[in-house]
């Protein structure tokens, strides 16, 4: 959702934080703005444009906008319609602070309310806009206790950038429940909602944790606790490139991260298995002390763990397992103590949603587990156990390669798991183990596939709905397909149990409707095949994705084989095939594939 970025160095800053929030774009956005410090003036120089960074890019160009300190921001509406006016930053009525947010001011209906009674005009219907006025309203020359006081008043989450227009040479930021962090380089210093923004100047970070306050100059940066008490930190040292983070030659990102699959499940795959951080993590972790296991997540990371769901059930034979959409968990008094593991599954560690079920999680008691692509994040900080994905910068709205290391990842927890409660043998368990580290080749060989598959998929623009079905671990990678292919054609789709299609969907099916069928579970391939034929007799069009090489086309089925693979672990292939096929039918139709409409990367709010 929303990004912010802020610079304070010898560089001129508007060109930089330009660039930092381009590589914002990816969480979301329908404004965006910036603000530099005028250093002849003493004043602000904001610019605010409603719709892509582009845009406002072309207002600055007539601009001249010479500094060395300056904030910028993405919004992605919440309070208040996209516009000029409601982009952020924004001032304090005299002018003397500007600030970029990104969160949401729960209270500040009351807040703006008691400033306005105290004669302050605002212009925006943003709740963002009650940070200005208030700071304003507080500063008395300390940008510290101006903080403080802020701080002390807003109820909500929270990133922000601040500056004061008496204080050239400081940038302040703190946070609650929204990222940020703080890059050191040697021209300068940065603030960001995420490192893509910094890549390109420095891979040292800092960061900030809830209600830290940091002081950035343009030779130092330091931290303080809300008592104005100075703290240490940490300098991390990021290990993606900048290159994980550029488009390079490919069109899209979302086509750039598929094809990176088999490299980053390969890191992912031997950070758990043969003795990096996560196999460490695994080894602690006391799975016969827990009698109830709770999978969580959104979006896909959800689907992950409907797939989790069915290998851990068949692996692992746990008395009590669950499924839930971390948006659901959260709000229903779960039944889980002291005795339950709560497996949080999610690429940015920052989903609103997923930190709530955790906290909800933790406050009874649990032990959290969480599978994290985005080290330092919320999720990751906050969890008992955080097993990390290797999976580098993910851009593309759409998740494919965090989804892909996120099924590794619970492929590798589900066999130690079972083996440390002996539902398998210790040759079972290697045998499994395997069966994990042929996926990279495997996935890699799909990928050669990919001519067949976008042919395929440039004579599917013209449906208006498709289906996908599946039954058992076809069905739960179904639901990833049928999501994938929405979220970025904008062609409605909807995923079925196999089992389930006479209930319902059936009476969808007419002439040349177009079905997915998925299907990699040996022992349900005829049942399957039932289905598609039931489809196909009712006019429906299919392609069948399988491992099994007994199907054979028809001018109604068409067939993409897929390498042969254990069951339960055949999503992490058709998957692959599921993606691809989103894709080109996405790019066929010209779609905003990377920033699909009103969807983000991040979704920071509930
Ligand atoms: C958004 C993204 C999805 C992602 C979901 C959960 O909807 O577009 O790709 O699966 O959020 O995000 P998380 O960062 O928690 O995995």
């Amino acid at each position: 959702m929303c990004g912010i970025i802020g610079y304070i160095g010898s560089e001129n800053a508007a060109p930089i934080i330009i660039e930092g929030l381009k590589k914002l774009e990816y969480r979301g956005y329908d404004s965006a703005g910036i603000a530099v410090y005028e250093e002849s003036t003493s004043q602000f120089n904001v610019v605010k444009q409603k719709g892509r960074i582009s845009a406002l890019e072309s207002r600055l160009s007539s601009i001249p906008l010479d500094s060395h300190m300056g904030i910028g921001h993405t919004r992605w509406a919440t309070h208040g319609e996209p516009s000029d006016i409601n982009s952020h930053p924004h001032l304090g009525n005299k002018s003397k602070i500007a600030i970029v947010h990104n969160g949401i001011i729960e209270n500040y209906k009351k807040l703006k309310e008691r400033l306005e009674r105290k004669g302050i005009v605002f212009v925006s219907q943003t709740d963002s806009e009650v940070i200005a006025q208030l700071a304003e309203y507080y500063y008395n020359g300390d940008p510290m206790d101006m903080v403080i006081k802020v701080a002390n008043r807003l109820e909500g989450s929270y990133a922000l950038g601040i500056m004061c227009a008496d204080q050239p040479d400081t940038l302040i930021a703190i946070k609650k429940d929204n990222p940020l962090i703080i890059g050191v380089s040697d021209h300068g210093n940065f603030i960001a909602s995420d490192v893509p923004a910094v890549l390109k100047h420095t891979n040292k970070v800092y960061y900030l944790d809830d209600k830290e306050i940091a002081v950035l100059k343009k030779g130092s940066v330091q931290f303080f606790n809300m008592d104005k008490e100075p703290i240490s930190k940490s300098l991390e040292t990021v290990t993606w490139t900048l290159d994980s983070a550029e488009k390079g030659e490919y069109q899209h990102f979302m086509l750039k991260e598929i094809m990176e699959q088999p490299k980053v499940l390969r890191d992912t795959i031997r950070s758990a298995i043969y003795g990096g951080d996560n196999q460490a993590i695994i080894d602690k972790i006391d799975i016969e002390s827990f009698n109830k296991v709770v999978v969580t997540g959104c979006g896909s990371a959800y689907n992950a763990g409907v797939v989790a769901k069915y290998v851990f059930e068949s692996l692992c034979r746990f008395p009590s397992l669950e499924v839930e959409l971390a948006s659901e968990f959260r709000y229903k008094d779960a039944v889980i103590d002291e005795k339950s593991l709560v497996i949080l599954i999610s690429q940015s560690g920052e989903t609103a949603d997923t930190i709530a079920a955790m906290r909800e999680a933790r406050a009874k008691g649990a032990t959290t587990l969480a599978i994290v692509n985005v080290v330092g994040s919320t999720i990751a900080k906050e969890s008992d156990y955080c097993l990390f994905t290797l999976a580098g910068p993910e851009i593309a709205v759409a998740t494919t390669k965090a989804f892909s290391t996120q099924l590794a990842m619970l492929y590798i927890l589900a066999v130690r798991f079972a083996a440390k409660l002996n539902k398998i043998t210790k040759e079972k368990e290697s045998e499994l183990l395997s069966y994990v580290e042929d996926l990279p080749a495997k996935v890699d060989s799909i990928l050669k596939q990919v001519d067949a598959i976008q042919k395929y998929a440039s004579t599917c623009v013209v449906y208006k709905s498709i289906f996908f079905i599946g039954r058992n671990i076809d069905y739960a990678i179904a639901l990833e397909g049928s999501l994938k292919l929405k979220e970025i054609s904008y062609i409605h789709s909807e995923a079925y149990a196999g089992g389930e299609l006479k209930h319902g969907t059936i009476s969808l099916i007419e002439e040349d409707t177009l079905v997915v069928a998925i299907s990699n579970c040996e022992r349900l391939h005829g049942k399957l095949m039932s289905n598609v034929e039931q489809v196909i007799s009712r006019g429906a069009k299919v392609l069948l994705v399988t491992k099994l090489k007994d199907v054979q086309p028809t001018d109604r089925l068409s067939v993409i084989n897929i390498p042969d693979s254990f069951d339960l672990f055949s999503p992490s292939l058709s998957v692959i095939v599921l993606q691809l096929f989103s894709y080109y039918v996405a790019a066929n139709k010209g779609a905003n594939i990377d920033k699909p409409r009103n969807l983000a990367k991040s979704v920071t709010v509930e």
